[in-house]
């Protein structure tokens, strides 16, 4: 089956929609999530979004903070665009009906977070992701040119170049698995946006969804487009440790940094706080520097958690500011008003992606890429809290009007014939227990070898280790019909050699990027870029 449509969103979290709600004003609209449209990180944020709203912040000082945490590496020019772009993000936003909490007298009621010179955080509770997830979605659902397929899974991108075509490179829509039927169709659009989110499921404990597996970054790199700094693999400083270590779930729980900027304390295993040994700002340094802390407190102490305390706050203000959290933390026995909180480091963020302009455009023509699966250059080499959602909708605001300048919907494209998708012969798998082997072992090796700290020669494992895996799926992949567990595995392990890729080429520690072989920036910030050729 073929679906034309003017434009084709691949991903529902806030960048996809907000993207799809305006292109729905100029066309027919198609946008696919390969699980329900709320299973997504843009659903699961806590803290909020960052914007310049109280008339004693400045857009310079936002700025400022970004860049810092960005440890020499931002596009001062994106850090600006978007920096300066958020307040009309936020009047949209709310024009969709977003709800953010505030103040008496009706002003937004603003968090803090590490790296933060100032209260600029957005929130809803502690649940703001959930707050903007489902009023666009309840948008993007009323909205007649929209047209929302869920459990679809975009297998790779469709370009003229895969086509044979040798006088032009664009892309032409994308393969797609339907699981319910098994069938792989074909979806035609001349303007995509790629907006799958993250690559935390790389990492053995990570806050992401089960739907981060670098889908973005391993179609478009398999598609040509180059992609960039993905060895700035953020890891959140404070995720639920849980202590009957029964599954991951309790493990990769977040405790928002907002609960920092709340006044959080982190401390040993022996009450005493560490965190001023480490940067004068404390609990609220930036993430990198509070993740490395606590990472080498619990190497240090050989106890395997340290805790976030929060008994000092009146009694109810846990409950009241942060519910969410509150409640999760009860669950797995723990009272946040009286017991400290254990925390552990999680894979949370990747900084890196499918490389971008401001405005969203790859270097493949048709193909814009917003939000976690893009690198537009605003975070470097670490992240500042709570700017990823602003930036998925600024820059889908430029990716709509920079797609209807350059790519014109009144102007007809050439229509290369597509052929149909090929399942491999073979019918039956022989053996599924190659998948979750290889599925593992992916997550085990980046969980080992190119983590927080990280070495020449851990990496060099890493790399041989995933060559040798990548050489596997791919010849499992060829040969039977495509599951939603292949495609999945096929991207983890690709996007996980790319992230080793980019940072074996790094010889420096800068931002997340940190070994022990390289312990100094180098003077010069250069970003990794991979060119697929
Ligand atoms: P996502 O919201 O992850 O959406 C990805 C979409 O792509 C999903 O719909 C998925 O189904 C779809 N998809 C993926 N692959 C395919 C495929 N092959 N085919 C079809 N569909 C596909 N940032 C902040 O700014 N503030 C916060 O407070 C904050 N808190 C966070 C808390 C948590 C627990 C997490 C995990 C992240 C948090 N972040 C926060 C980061 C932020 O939420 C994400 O970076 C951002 O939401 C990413 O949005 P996105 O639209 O790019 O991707
Ligand atoms: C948090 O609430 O700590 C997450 C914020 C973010 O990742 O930006």
């Amino acid at each position: 089956m073929t679906i034309k449509s003017d434009f084709l969103v691949i991903g529902s979290g806030a960048a996809g929609l907000s993207f799809a709600l305006r292109a729905a004003e100029h066309g027919k609209v198609v946008v696919l999530c390969k699980d329900d449209p709320l299973v997504s990180s843009s659903a699961k944020a806590q803290g909020g979004i960052a914007a310049v709203t109280d008339k004693n912040d400045t857009f310079e000082e936002h700025v400022a903070d970004t860049l810092d945490a960005g440890a020499g590496l931002c596009d001062e020019k994106a850090v600006r665009t978007i920096v300066t772009e958020a307040p009309e993000a936020i009047r949209e936003l709310l024009s969709w009906g977003v709800d953010f909490d505030t103040e008496k007298d009706g002003e937004f009621e603003l968090g803090r977070e590490g790296g933060h010179g100032k209260r600029r955080i957005l929130h809803a509770k502690d649940t703001t992701g959930l707050e903007i997830s489902t009023k666009l979605l309840r948008c993007a659902q009323a909205h007649p040119n929209i047209q929302l397929l869920d459990h679809r899974i975009a297998i790779d991108l469709i370009t003229t170049a895969k086509l044979g075509c040798v006088t032009e490179d664009r892309v032409l829509g994308a393969y797609v698995l339907n699981p319910a039927t098994g069938e792989v169709d074909i979806f035609r659009s001349d303007r995509v946006l790629l907006a799958t989110g993250g690559t935390g499921r790389c990492y053995m404990y990570t806050t992401n969804p089960p739907t981060a597996t670098g889908d973005g970054e391993a179609m478009a790199w398999r598609a040509g487009a180059v992609v960039s700094n993905l060895e700035f693999v953020q890891f959140h400083p404070t995720t639920f440790y849980n202590p009957n270590g029964k599954d991951h779930d309790g493990l990769t729980f977040l405790i928002s940094e907002a609960v920092r900027g709340e006044g959080g304390v982190l401390r040993g295993p022996d009450g005493r706080e560490f965190m001023q040994k480490y940067d004068k700002r404390g609990s609220l340094a930036p993430r990198d520097i509070v993740a490395r802390a606590i990472n080498s407190e619990i190497l240090r102490t050989g106890h395997p958690c340290m805790y976030l305390d929060m008994t000092h706050k009146p009694k109810g203000f846990m409950a009241e500011r942060f519910p969410y959290i509150y409640e999760t933390c009860k669950s797995y026995g723990v009272d946040a008003e009286v017991d400290m909180i254990p925390v552990v480091p999680s894979a949370h963020y990747q900084c890196g992606g499918v490389a971008t302009d401001t405005n969203g455009r790859s270097s493949l023509r048709g193909l814009f890429v917003a939000g976690e699966c893009g690198c537009t250059g605003l975070h470097g080499a670490n992240r500042l809290a709570s700017n990823s959602l602003l930036e998925c909708v600024v820059i889908t605001k430029r990716a709509i009007e920079c797609m209807l300048t350059t790519l014109p919907l009144a102007h007809k494209m050439e229509d290369y014939p597509i052929p149909e998708w090929q399942h491999g012969e073979r019918a039956e798998r022989d053996d599924l227990a190659i998948l979750y082997h290889c599925w593992d072992e992916v997550r085990r090796t980046m969980t080992d070898y190119v983590s927080i700290v990280r070495t020449d020669h851990r990496l060099q494992r890493a790399a041989t280790r995933l060559r040798n895996i990548n050489r596997e799926i791919n010849e499992y992949y060829w040969g039977y019909r495509v599951t939603p567990e292949i495609i999945d595995l096929r991207n983890l392990a690709l996007t996980a050699s790319l992230i080793v890729d980019c940072a074996i080429r790094r010889k420096e520690s800068r931002g997340l990027h940190y070994t022990l072989d390289h312990t100094e920036k180098l003077p010069e910030a250069i970003p990794s870029k991979l060119h697929n050729w």
